[in-house]
């Protein structure tokens, strides 16, 4: 389980802490499913259901793929992307494709509608086998629909009728155009299950088949998840879903509207993304909600240091940290000291950031800027598997207190429709 640490903000709360009555009573909500959305709470139990019984299948199309394809094209956009690949660069590797490995390289599209990202993915791939991964919940979102075009007729070409058993679509059980085509024309098909909403399904085939390719062991991480969402239901002012939520909230009440997610590792970046999609896309409604965002220290101490230092005073910082990432370094020592830095010869990188990051928390605490802490013991598929367990719990019981229902998105329709009349009409 992830650790929270509140003493870093505690000094911002005023005369009273967080007020976790709010938080039980949304943690009741949700367990006893009674709250606004309630049909969209299947992740809770998601990660038994799937060891119960996708688990095999998914293990066995992953060794398909591995087998007959050097490259995967994974498509989809948010939460029908995101989750796997944070999974694959904070597990694998950022340089997954160019590290020395045994299994297929896997290129993200449908994420967006650059014809250069496309074409490059196009020319990356080259003449080498591939296999396609399509995953839409609604089977009709505009950005992998029109990837998915590019990606089958190129299958197609290639393979001809054989195309069919190297398109796997990962969709809803019942319906849409996805489920329609896959159905029509026999691929291999996973499920997005209906109580489950694209954030919150990385622990579905959405996430877990694309991963699986990589190597990475999902069904540890489905354990570990089956564990933590157990933990994580104990109604308590230790769970720490609690405490994150609770602080969040309280910071929020009081006037601080911006929530910095920081760490120290690069590979954590697409975590970050992905969490910001979960807060983002839960909490924003209403005219209320924080706004979050991302910082990779030490990089952006670089950059965004100063703001975070001494601009505007509506910040809050979280800081996530592994307490092992399972690799060392050490500083070399240098003869003649010609930089200076002989005083740090012998000691581990890891040793020194952890240092960096106390001096970064404690200068921003001294600026006003309340700092919560999320330790991790380790960098692997337990570490993954308790972060997603635990940032969905915290974003669900945070969006109840704060009065919103976590799992829909009425605001992006408004795009959606402008998009589409203007798409059919210019
Ligand atoms: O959380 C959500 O539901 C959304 O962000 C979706 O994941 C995203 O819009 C992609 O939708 P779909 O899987 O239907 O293509």
């Amino acid at each position: 389980m992830v650790k929270v640490d509140l003493s870093g903000a505690k000094d911002f709360f005023g005369t009273v802490g967080p007020d976790f009555s709010k938080i039980s009573d949304a943690h009741r909500k949700l367990f006893e499913r009674t709250g606004e959305g309630a049909e969209f709470t299947g992740w809770l139990d998601l990660p038994s259901r799937v060891l119960r019984t996708e688990l095999k299948q998914i293990q066995s199309c992953a060794s398909k793929i591995r087998s007959n394809s050097q490259v995967l094209v994974v498509i989809g956009i948010g939460g029908s992307y995101l989750g796997a690949r944070a999974a694959i660069e904070l597990l694998r590797s950022p340089n997954y494709n160019l590290i020395k490995k045994d299994t297929p390289d896997i290129y993200f599209a449908g994420n967006g509608l650059s014809a250069a990202a496309l074409n490059e993915i196009i020319e990356l791939i080259g003449d080498r086998d591939f296999s396609v991964n399509v995953i839409s919940k609604s089977g009709g979102t505009l950005e992998p629909a029109l990837a998915f075009r590019v990606f089958k007729s190129l299958l197609e070409k290639k393979y001809g009728s054989a195309a069919k058993k190297r398109i796997i679509a990962t969709t809803d059980a019942n319906c849409g155009v996805l489920h329609d085509m896959a159905v029509a024309e026999g691929w291999e098909r996973f499920v997005v299950p209906d109580d489950v909403g694209g954030r919150f399904s990385v622990l579905s085939a959405v996430g877990l088949l694309p991963m699986a390719v990589a190597g990475i062991d999902i069904e540890q991480i489905l354990k570990t998840a089956e564990a933590e969402m157990h933990d994580l239901g104990l109604l308590s002012v230790e769970n720490p879903a609690w405490m994150y939520a609770g602080a969040r909230q309280h910071l929020y009440a009081g006037g601080i509207t911006v929530e910095i997610l920081a760490s120290y590792e690069p590979s954590f970046r697409f975590m970050a993304e992905w969490w910001k999609q979960l807060f983002g896309e839960s909490e924003g409604k209403n005219g209320i909600g924080i706004f979050p965002a991302y910082v990779e220290y030490s990089a952006d101490l670089h950059s965004m240091g100063q703001y975070i230092q001494d601009g505007p005073r509506r910040l809050m910082e979280t800081v996530v940290l592994f307490e092992s990432t399972g690799q060392k370094l050490k500083i070399p020592f240098e003869l003649g000291d010609k930089d200076k830095l002989n005083y740090l010869a012998g000691r581990d990188f890891g040793d020194v950031s952890k240092i960096v990051a106390k001096a970064v928390a404690s200068a921003h605490i001294k600026g006003d800027v309340p700092n919560i802490s999320i330790t991790v013991p380790e960098k692997n598929e337990e570490g993954f598997s308790s972060l997603v367990c635990f940032f969905e719990m915290s974003c669900a019981l945070s969006a109840y207190v704060s009065g919103v229902n976590p799992f829909n998105q009425p605001g992006v329709e408004a795009y959606k429709s402008n998009m589409f009349r203007m798409l059919s009409h210019e």
